[in-house]
């Protein structure tokens, strides 16, 4: 089984029991992103991908699904996890999500 052949049973849960989202494949945890609640704000720790299924997109997914779901619940991001500052490098336009960090000068608009 590859994660390519699963694209269609991909789905990201947030899971607060465990302060973790998790990708599930076909509906078993292929990786998180764990996570620690702060002040209105969202500080992402550490995010891993089973091995078996790196470098078939599943982290990207998961940051995305993460980032979306810290914006629609306003709360600010702290990306202590490389890997989410690295996605948000990115990808600028979760850029204003970060805690202080304007990483692009505001343009007139
Ligand atoms: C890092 C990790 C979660 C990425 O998961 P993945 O499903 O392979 O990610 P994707 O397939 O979406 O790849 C996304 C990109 O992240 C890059 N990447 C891999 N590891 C990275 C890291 N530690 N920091 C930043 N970027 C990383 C990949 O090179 C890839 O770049 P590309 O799209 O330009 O090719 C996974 O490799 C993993 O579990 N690694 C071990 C644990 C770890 O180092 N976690 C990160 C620090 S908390």
């Amino acid at each position: 089984m590859s994660a390519d052949a699963q694209v269609q049973d991909i789905r990201v849960l947030d899971n607060p029991e465990r302060s973790r989202f998790e990708i599930l494949l076909a509906g078993s945890v292929a990786g998180f992103a764990s996570y620690r609640l702060r002040d209105g704000a969202i500080v992402f720790r550490h995010t891993e991908v089973d091995p078996r299924f790196e470098g078939h997109g599943l982290g990207s997914r998961l940051a995305a699904a993460a980032l979306d779901n810290a914006r629609q619940r306003n709360l600010a991001v702290v990306p202590n996890c490389p890997f989410i500052a690295a996605y948000i490098a990115e990808h600028p336009k979760y850029a204003d999500l970060v805690q202080g960090g304007h990483t692009q000068p505001r343009g007139n608009h």
